[in-house]
């Protein structure tokens, strides 16, 4: 298969899922929601949605399946995209481009950039939570909601971002570092993938190794986001290049080298796809999606 076009297939329908659902271009909010609209099309590579799709595909191939997990694809997008909003304020990494473009609250001020942040991830729950989007019956949409919740909040994502703020500048164990990579990036990750599972009917079994591809992505994902950073210029990335050097970020290259950072997010990867040994080729985008991964440029 071919991962590029796969890429392209499900961006566009992640796109149309999003524009579909997006808020209103009238009303009170205008300005609110315009700040949100521009972080959530400033072009993302959106994988957590196109995880989430193609973790479903690798259960249940029917069109149904992946009609009904779109609004949640959606809302993985909002969830991640706020995550970065919030990420570049000047009292986190403190960075004025994201994307390619300028940062949110370079543009429209860090209160409006904190509160579109807030918006996106308020919102992506409302759409997890509203069932005329999709026919998931109510105990398959609890179930997602709460693997969600997890994902984000401060046992992964959240608590990682936490941890990672609070360890600049300072001397800590690579285990630490494992922790910052595996909850700031990889919960979600995981999240996606599992919630994917959960929407196409995955048995227990599949679950549990879908849960452990999730979390070898996850890792090898943000080890592959500090190689870039370490390796890669600004205009590559569309974001500030060598930032994490600069900021005093523990980071795999600091600990690793370039050569022993890429063998490590290799072996992630490769334990990935290791994990999907008992799924067919349904999950071949998942192979891939694993590959493409490491191999990324932005
Ligand atoms: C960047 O995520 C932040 C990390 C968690 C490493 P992505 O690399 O998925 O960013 P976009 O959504 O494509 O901009
Ligand atoms: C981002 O980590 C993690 C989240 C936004 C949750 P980084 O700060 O390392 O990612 P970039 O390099 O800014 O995208
Ligand atoms: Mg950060
Ligand atoms: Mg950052």
């Amino acid at each position: 298969m071919d991962i590029k076009t796969y890429l392209n297939d499900k961006k566009k329908i992640v796109e149309n899922g999003l524009k579909e659902l997006m808020l209103p271009e009238e009303g009170p909010f205008l300005n609110h929601f315009e700040a949100m609209r521009y972080s959530l099309f400033a072009g993302g590579k959106r994988v957590r949605p196109i995880l989430c799709l193609a973790a479903a595909e690798a259960v249940n191939h029917s069109a149904d399946t992946q009609k009904n997990l779109l609004p949640v694809a959606c809302a993985l997008e909002c969830i991640h995209t706020y995550s970065l909003v919030h990420d570049d304020l000047p009292a986190m990494d403190d960075d004025d481009l994201r994307r390619g473009q300028d940062t949110n609250h370079t543009l429209y001020g860090e209160a409006a950039a904190i509160l579109a942040g807030d918006g996106l991830l308020t919102w992506g729950f409302d759409i997890l939570s509203d069932t005329t989007n999709s026919p998931l019956s109510a105990e398959k949409r609890l179930a997602i909601i709460q693997v969600i919740s997890r994902a984000a909040g401060p046992y992964g994502m959240v608590g990682g971002q936490a941890l990672d703020i609070g360890s600049e500048n300072s001397d800590f164990p690579f285990s630490t570092l494992q922790t910052i990579h595996k909850s700031k990036t990889g919960a979600l990750i995981t999240g996606s993938v599992h919630a994917g599972g959960l929407g196409a009917d995955a048995s227990k079994e599949q679950i549990e190794q879908l849960k452990i591809y999730g979390d070898k992505i996850g890792l090898a994902f943000q080890i592959v986001d500090d190689l870039l950073n370490a390796t890669s210029t600004t205009e590559q990335l569309g974001k500030a290049a060598g930032s994490d050097a600069s900021r005093g970020k523990a980071t795999y290259p600091a600990y690793f080298g370039v050569e022993g950072t890429r063998q490590k997010a290799l072996e992630a990867v490769d334990g990935a796809i290791g994990a999907l040994q008992d799924f067919d080729d349904q999950a071949d985008p998942l192979r891939a999606l694993a590959r493409y991964i490491y191999t990324r440029s932005n």
